[in-house]
C-alpha cells in the first residue's frame, strides 16, 4: 500500500504534547493564519477542550480536530488534514468521531465558522447536517473574507 493511501491503517486518538510538531506542520500548510504550538499546548488537558488526531501506522499524525464546549454548546474550533491525504474520507471520519463524542458529552448544538470560499469544508459540514445560520462580514484576514457560521443540532 502507498503511504498516501490511508486504507484502514489509521486510528483516531486524543492529541498528546508529542504530536504538536506534526500538528503544527499540517496547520501551517492548511491555514494562512495558523494556530501556534502554544495554542494547541494550552488546550490539551483543559476542561471543555477535546483535541483529536488521526494517526497513520507508518506516517504518524495526518489529521486533527479541536472541539471545545461549555455546558451543552460546542464549537468545532479547528480541523485539518495533511495535503497528501486529502479526499480520502479522513475529515469525515474525524468529524463523525467528534460528533459522537459530543453527543456522549450531552452537547446539544455545535457551531463553526468557515471561510466563504472554503467549499470543500462547507460541503463536508453540510453533508453532516450543519446548516448555515449567518455570515460574519470580513471575519478572516489573509485574505479578508466573510465567515459562514454553521450550526448542527445533535
Ligand atoms: C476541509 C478538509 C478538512 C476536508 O478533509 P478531507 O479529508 O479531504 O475530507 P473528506 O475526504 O473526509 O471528504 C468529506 C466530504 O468533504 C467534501 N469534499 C472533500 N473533498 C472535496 C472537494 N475536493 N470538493 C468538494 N467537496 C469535497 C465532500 O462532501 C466529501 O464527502 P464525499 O467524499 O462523500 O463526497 C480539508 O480540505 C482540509 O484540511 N482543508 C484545509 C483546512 C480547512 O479548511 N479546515 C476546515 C476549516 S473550517
Amino acid at each position: 500500500m502507498n503511504d498516501s493511501n490511508v486504507g484502514v491503517d489509521v486510528v483516531i486518538r486524543s492529541m498528546h504534547r508529542g504530536d504538536i510538531d506534526s500538528v503544527v506542520a499540517i496547520e501551517l500548510q492548511a491555514f494562512t493564519s495558523p494556530w501556534k504550538a502554544e495554542t494547541f499546548l494550552g488546550l490539551i488537558g483543559r476542561t471543555g477542550a477535546e483535541l483529536w488526531v488521526v494517526e497513520h501506522s507508518r506516517v504518524g499524525v495526518i489529521a486533527y480536530g479541536v472541539l471545545w464546549y461549555l455546558l451543552d454548546q460546542g464549537q468545532l474550533a479547528n480541523m485539518a488534514v495533511a495535503p497528501e491525504f486529502l479526499g480520502q474520507g479522513l475529515a469525515a471520519r474525524l468529524l463523525d468521531h467528534m460528533l459522537e463524542l459530543a453527543c456522549n458529552r450531552g452537547i446539544k448544538s455545535i457551531y463553526l465558522e468557515v471561510r466563504a470560499s472554503n467549499e470543500r469544508a462547507a460541503e463536508l459540514y453540510l453533508g453532516f447536517g450543519f446548516r448555515e445560520i449567518s455570515r460574519r462580514e470580513d471575519y478572516y484576514d489573509l485574505p479578508k473574507e466573510d465567515a459562514r457560521v454553521m450550526r448542527i443540532e445533535l
